[in-house]
């Protein structure tokens, strides 16, 4: 059984289409990650995976149950970290965790080992209205950790975040998926992307326009004509493999090639062509 499985969906709001016709779909310990500019309908599909928004048509099914009927035994398998944050900001960061232990009677030690593993240990006993940025971030993603989900939505889990709290979550979601779990991701940065999943697909004005691993994209819009040539003196080339092979002959005889290399597109150049517009806003 796949872990989500989405067929035709459809969502607008009013009248305004936000997603169209998607399908998707996500194996267990696959972690797929979804890329949109501001506005591509990203946080709507979490939502609705997550059972916080109904569709109009098609269907998602998330471990099997429909998104729209989630039970219980669904949401204890998995784990949240959207936008909203909703943290106690007056309660310390330890009993941000213990509230939801409790609910979900989970033993303190549990409490002590996730706040480890996102390196809060040391702020256990500071108030969550104090914590920086990049702190209220890793305790929301040890809330979302804390009952040993299989399956994580982590809405743009690093935007905007210092250095080291990036590379703390990655270094975590690495682990995690070593682990089997599956994960949903949503970002906006591609080396993210590159880093942690396995399959992409790009959402543009709610239609995914490209799907499957990043090399296979890459592979796809690769033109391995075009060549990038920076000669001796320093001067930087763009040229074509057969169109211009009488210069590049010329440059090599006279050995004026300091380097070349053929131009592998990255996705936001791929975004780009497609679009016409930029992934990384
Ligand atoms: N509750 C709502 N009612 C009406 N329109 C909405 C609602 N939620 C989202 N939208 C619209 O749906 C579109 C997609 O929004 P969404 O938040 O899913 O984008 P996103 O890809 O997550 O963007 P960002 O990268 O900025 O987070 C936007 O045009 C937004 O204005
Ligand atoms: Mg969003």
């Amino acid at each position: 059984m796949k872990v989500i499985q989405i067929e035709h969906l459809q969502k607008a709001f009013q009248n305004n289409i936000i997603l169209k016709d998607l399908r998707l779909s996500l194996e267990e310990g696959e972690c797929f990650g979804c890329l949109g500019p501001s506005g591509a309908g990203k946080t709507t599909l979490v939502r609705i995976m997550i059972g916080q928004l109904d569709i109009d048509q098609g269907r998602c099914l998330v471990f099997g149950e429909d998104s729209r009927h989630l039970s219980a035994r669904v949401y204890e398998k998995t784990g949240l970290v959207l936008d909203e944050q909703g943290l106690y900001e007056r309660m310390s960061v330890y009993d941000n965790l213990k509230i939801f232990a409790d609910i979900h009677r989970i033993e303190d030690e549990r409490i002590t080992e996730v706040l480890k593993k996102v390196d809060l240990l040391d702020e256990a006993d500071k108030k969550a209205c104090r914590l920086s940025k990049g702190m209220r971030q890793r305790l929301v993603l040890a809330r979302a950790l804390l009952h040993r989900p299989r399956l994580l939505f982590l809405d743009e889990p690093t935007s905007a975040l210092d250095p080291v709290s990036r590379h703390l979550i990655h270094h975590l979601l690495l682990t995690l998926k070593q682990q089997q779990v599956s994960i949903f991701l949503t970002t906006h940065n591609m080396q993210e992307a590159a880093l942690l999943c396995d399959r992409i697909g790009l959402l543009h004005e709610g239609s995914m326009i490209e799907e499957g691993r990043i090399d296979d994209i890459i592979e796809k819009y690769h033109n391995h004509l075009a060549l990038h040539i920076e000669l001796t003196d320093h001067r930087h080339l763009n040229l074509d493999a057969q169109k211009d092979a009488d210069d590049i002959c010329h440059y090599l005889k006279e050995g004026k090639i300091l380097k070349i290399h053929s131009n592998e597109p990255t996705l936001e150049d791929i975004f780009k062509k497609l679009t016409g517009k930029r992934l990384n806003l």
